[in-house]
């Protein structure tokens, strides 16, 4: 049997409003194409703001729409913040969180990423967590130790809140020196990771419950190297996923070689 992949665009804080409504009217039968099949899904995640709007352009079809993040709280005076609730409302499905820019630049620690997936699961939507080392935690041979550090949490939220729909959690590995930089990891090393991470995360949640994707400088150059481990469920995408035409050789090359 085919595996069910999927393909998640992060536009990051690229596409103003314009743009992605512009990029969704243009490419929406394009994308349609892909996920009809039952094999493919894809989620576009604009910024927080073109959601609703995304959302409406793509209403017919079966492309999803995510968002880059949202708050630890449900609701309050959290000036600038995002509820999952309203994120929800507006249209999005996924949320990405943990993302490496956010804990980066916006000091997000694992707890407050735990407390962001509580929130996504909490109204039903899909967390696409993301983990990964930096370059110099891969240099010390710590990667797995931080990959595990950075799941303890969340682990721990979702075997309290078992996620009642019957979508897949998603899991991203995205190593922090891999990002935008054209360096992507062998086959060896993403296999290694994702063994830990199946038995990891199998701990609570059956393996058919939860996909495992790779992101870091995903394109059209970089895909046929990066499709050989077993485990891998699809590709979280983030500069190749602006540009239609780059997205859709990642994506045609994956499904054509079914990873
Ligand atoms: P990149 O970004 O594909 O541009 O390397 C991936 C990501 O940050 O999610």
């Amino acid at each position: 049997m085919n595996k069910h992949l999927l393909f998640v665009a992060n536009w990051k804080m690229n596409m103003v409003f314009n743009d992605a409504v512009s990029f969704v009217r243009s490419h929406k039968q394009g994308l349609e194409t892909r996920t009809s099949q039952a094999s493919c899904s894809v989620v576009i995640c604009p910024s927080l703001h073109s959601i609703y709007a995304v959302k409406q352009e793509l209403k017919n079809t079966s492309v999803h729409v995510g968002a880059q993040n949202c708050s630890e709280h449900p609701s309050g005076n959290f000036t600038g913040d995002v509820s999952a609730t309203s994120v929800s409302q507006a249209g999005a499905s996924y949320i990405i969180i943990g993302h490496s820019e956010r804990r980066q630049h916006h000091h997000e620690t694992d707890q407050a990423i735990a407390a962001k997936c509580q929130q996504v699961l909490q109204n039903n939507l899909t967390p696409i967590v993301c983990i990964g080392e930096t370059l110099q935690e891969r240099a010390a041979g710590r990667t797995l130790d931080i990959l595990e550090q950075q799941l303890a949490p969340v682990l721990e939220v979702i075997k309290q809140n078992a996620p009642e729909s019957e979508n897949r959690l998603v899991f991203a590995y995205e190593p922090v020196w891999s990002i935008g930089t054209g360096q992507i990891p062998t086959t060896a090393d993403i296999n290694t990771v994702f063994t830990f991470l199946v038995e990891h995360i199998g701990t609570v949640q059956p393996r058919e419950r939860f996909a495992l994707l790779y992101g870091g400088s995903v394109g059209p150059d970089t895909v046929a190297d990066l499709c050989g481990p077993p485990e891998l469920d699809g590709f979280l995408v983030g500069g190749a996923s602006l540009d239609f035409q780059t997205f859709e050789k990642i994506i045609d090359y994956a499904l054509s070689n079914q990873l």
